[in-house]
């Protein structure tokens, strides 16, 4: 049996791989490239070296953006008021893929190497059964025949040297690691004490905020419809407009200038508690230049209804349930709340710090008589005598009979 196993070039997933080839299946590594810093060609060397029939490295990182990033962006997506959801975001179209390659392949298994405590063994799951119902799913850290061979790492190491596997000195830092175009996450090793500092060493997509350039960089984004179309540093005149570029440019600039770290500590969907480390330079970025832009374009009503489900959007994306028919009923929202999302933001990126430095529309629903504190602009605030003794009516009921 044909199996596809989603493949990183790691520890786990080459011990994975040499496993089920060792059970009989013929074994397909699929190498999703969602922007994870690596060297493809020696991460498919390596599958072969280690029995792979057949090596897929697909790149996903355009179709990660413009499907998944930008949809997150119109929501203002964030999990629990701190995580901006890096990883919760490229799993579902690693999953997607998976079953694409599975499809074409003629086989309805799949494999991942994720742990049985996590929130990733949930996202590729539900992934797959939602884009192939049929699925049958290895899951080795799940697997009473794995778990049985393999407590931990030692056993590991000791299996990838009898087969030959060859094992990456471990220069690498002591901490579970995921990387791709939208954030990196740190997780375990000294971070699990959640009273310990993170120490400098374990950021790798951001500066410090004492190392960042004593100068302000000025950045003006365009966006129609809540998508951005362009952003330029005036500081230098550089300008980008292809989605993937943009992103890959705030990642620079945003780690530049010391942006998107953050530390916290998080529910996980199984209830576990779990604290984390997050650098998310370009979408921290990207989310607060649109977020000023909605301030002038979007409605009242429109805004704090959006807001209200935000969280719960939040939340389907962390448990995995990008595919399912509630996501896609909130996402049909947020599209329609971005129609005349559109104009021209600047922020100004300083020591860690995105401010705000002015919005232009031409869909603008800001008037700025009316908001003047120096002019009528054709308001009667005698009206507001009325306005507010109605809405006190209920206020003065409550207070009298308490
Ligand atoms: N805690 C984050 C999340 O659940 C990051 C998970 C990182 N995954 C990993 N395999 N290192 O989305
Ligand atoms: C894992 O358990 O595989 C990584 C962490 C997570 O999924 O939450």
């Amino acid at each position: 049996e044909k199996v596809i196993l989603a493949y990183s070039g790691g520890l786990d997933t080459s011990v994975i791989l040499k496993w089920l080839s060792n059970k009989g299946f013929d074994v397909i590594a699929y190498v999703a490239n969602v922007g994870q810093n690596e060297d493809f060609a020696a991460i498919e060397k390596k599958a072969f070296a280690t029995g792979a029939s057949k090596v897929y490295i697909e790149d996903l990182r355009k179709e990660l953006v413009t499907d998944y990033v930008f949809p997150a962006m119109k929501a203002n997506t964030i999990y629990e008021g701190t995580y901006m959801l890096g990883t919760s975001l490229a799993r579902p179209i690693i999953a997607k893929r998976q079953i694409e390659i599975a499809k074409k392949e003629g086989t309805v298994y799949v494999a991942h190497g994720a742990t049985g405590k996590g929130n990733d063994q949930v996202r590729f799951e539900f992934g797959y059964y939602m884009n192939m119902p049929e699925v049958k799913i290895i899951s080795p850290w799940k697997d009473p025949e794995w778990l049985s061979q393999f407590e931990g790492r030692s056993d590991m190491i000791a299996y990838a040297e009898k087969y030959g596997i060859p094992i990456k000195a471990s220069t690498k830092k002591p901490y579970s690691e995921d990387e791709n175009l939208i954030h990196i996450s740190h997780e375990a090793g000294i971070l699990e004490n959640p009273a310990n500092r993170c120490p400098e060493d374990v950021y790798s997509l951001t500066v410090s905020p004492k190392n960042a350039p004593d100068e302000e960089t000025l950045l003006t984004f365009t966006f129609k419809d809540g998508i951005p179309l362009s952003v330029k540093n005036e500081n230098d005149g550089t300008e980008v407009t292809d989605p993937l570029e943009m992103i890959l440019y705030l990642n620079k600039v945003g780690h530049d200038n010391a942006i998107g770290r953050v530390d916290m500590v998080e529910n996980r969907f199984i209830g576990i508690k779990s604290r984390g480390v997050y650098e998310t330079p370009g979408c921290e970025i990207l989310w607060k230049a649109h977020h000023n832009l909605e301030g002038i374009t979007m409605d009242k009503e429109v805004m704090h209804l959006r807001d209200g489900l935000t969280p719960k959007y939040a939340e389907l994306i962390y448990n995995g349930y990008w595919f399912a028919p509630e996501f896609n009923m909130l996402t049909a929202a947020f599209e329609q709340s971005q129609k005349q999302v559109t104009g021209t933001s600047k922020v100004v990126l300083y020591k860690g710090n995105v401010t705000f430095a002015g919005v232009t529309s031409p869909c603008s629903l800001y008037n700025e008589e009316l908001g003047s504190m120096d002019k009528a602009g054709g308001y009667q605030p005698v009206d507001c005598k009325g306005f507010i003794n109605i809405n006190a009516i209920r206020l003065m009921a409550s207070s009298s009979r308490n």
